[in-house]
């Protein structure tokens, strides 16, 4: 009895979208950790939004709460409240958390930035990682280790107090020391403005490729480069960005779409190619098998960093919460692509294909019954 109630619960709170399945589902069933940026609201909104979260989500990310001036405000005195509460509500329904983010330049408290000394900073930074990589050993499956190191329009770095005070090895230090805190997460290197490699993002998506190529060369744990991804409705070029995940797919590293958004106003046709471009990059990612992470920042429109009007994320409202078309683009490009990876060395003509997720094992794929796989081409 309390089984059907709660089923009842449930679809009365689904928002409408025009499949059949769930996001979370369809994601699910491509083994792509499809999740959201996540604050927690308070009073008449929270309700909604944990509904919308669980049920079309499978993956959740701290907007804030991981920071480091919302973690260690003080030196050496951690404080985990406000993440705990996502961490909690997020395994508890079953789904998987990232980690956002150990090393940036920003959110950072003054008693960090203003130390000085190289080795007193590395110090700082080892403590720091060790101790929220630590207290969430194994139940984060990915973590931003360092975000935004490169300058924006440039392949240099960003003078940030990290790179001033201890130089660009700031970075290999980050990760070797996140590696040893947790062995088993993977680790990513985070940053904006570098999705594709045309027009504005060019410049800086090389110095981000070669960064990250340094990195494999120097045999630094680094598995995957985050793809931030705020974009505007006009300001991105898809092929661009497929060939830039392409080449750093050829480094052996995965791709996480981390942050992404796309903001636009509220008129019929703008919420069309809103979804129209959710969509496009969704098939990208589908079609590239080391992209299995898809995150947007945010689950609402009403939560976005962007401000108050902003229309940028795939639901909309706040005690009630509804999809928009951008949620059907993103179901339309999950489940209406029938033809992904092909087992290899399959019959002639027989095209077998891996619906039920993916693995790699040592840098190649495989579907779950352990049959190699072969990306096909994107369409
Ligand atoms: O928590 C305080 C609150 O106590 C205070 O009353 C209020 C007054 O302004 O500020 C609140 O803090 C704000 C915080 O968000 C929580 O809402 C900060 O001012 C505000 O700066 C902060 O903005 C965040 C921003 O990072 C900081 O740089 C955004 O929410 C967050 O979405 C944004 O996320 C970043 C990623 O971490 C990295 N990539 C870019 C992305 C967008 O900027």
């Amino acid at each position: 009895m309390k089984r059907i109630a709660l089923l009842i619960a449930v679809s009365i709170s689904m928002p409408a979208l025009s499949g059949a399945q769930t996001l979370r589902q369809l994601a699910d069933s491509r083994g792509i950790h499809f999740g959201a940026a996540v604050t927690l609201p308070t009073g008449a909104n929270l309700a909604p939004y944990e509904s919308t979260l669980s049920q079309q989500f499978n993956t959740s990310v701290c907007e804030n709460a991981m920071k480091w001036q919302n973690t260690e405000g003080t030196r050496n005195v951690f404080n985990f409240t406000a993440a705990d509460a996502i961490v909690d509500f997020t395994l508890s329904h079953g789904m998987y958390m990232r980690g956002h983010n150990f090393v940036w330049h920003s959110q950072v408290p003054g008693w960090v930035s203003n130390i000085t000394n190289r080795d007193t900073l590395l110090a700082v930074m080892k403590n720091h990682i060790n101790q929220l990589a630590g207290h969430y050993k194994g139940k984060i499956y990915e973590w931003d280790v360092v975000n935004e190191a490169i300058a924006d329009g440039s392949t240099g770095f960003r003078t940030s107090f990290w790179y001033q005070r201890i130089g660009a090895d700031f970075i290999d230090s980050a990760f070797v020391y996140a590696h040893r805190a947790d062995p088993n997460a993977l680790l990513v290197y985070n940053d904006y403005g570098a999705e594709g490699m045309t027009g504005s993002t060019a410049t800086k998506s090389t110095g981000v490729y070669n960064l990250v190529s340094g990195l494999k060369t120097r045999g630094i744990p680094i598995n995957g480069v985050g793809l931030q991804s705020h974009f505007n409705l006009n300001g991105f070029d898809t092929a661009s960005i497929g060939a830039n995940m392409s080449r750093i797919e050829a480094l052996g590293l995965n791709i996480s779409i981390t942050e992404l958004d796309i903001s636009t106003s509220n008129t019929t046709a703008n919420l069309d190619a809103q979804k129209a471009n959710y969509k496009s990059l969704m098939t990208l990612c589908v079609h590239h098998p080391r992209c299995k992470t898809f995150i947007t920042w945010g689950v609402n429109d009403a939560q976005s960093w962007k401000g108050a009007g902003a229309v940028a994320l795939l639901f909309t409202g706040t005690t009630t919460i509804t999809a928009k078309p951008a949620a059907s683009g993103i179901s339309e490009a999950i489940s209406g692509v029938s033809s992904v990876w092909q087992v290899a060395n399959g019959r002639p003509g027989v095209l077998r294909q891996s619906h039920l997720g993916r693995f790699e094992l040592n840098g190649s794929m495989f579907d779950l019954r352990g049959r190699k796989l072969v990306a096909l081409p994107v369409p």
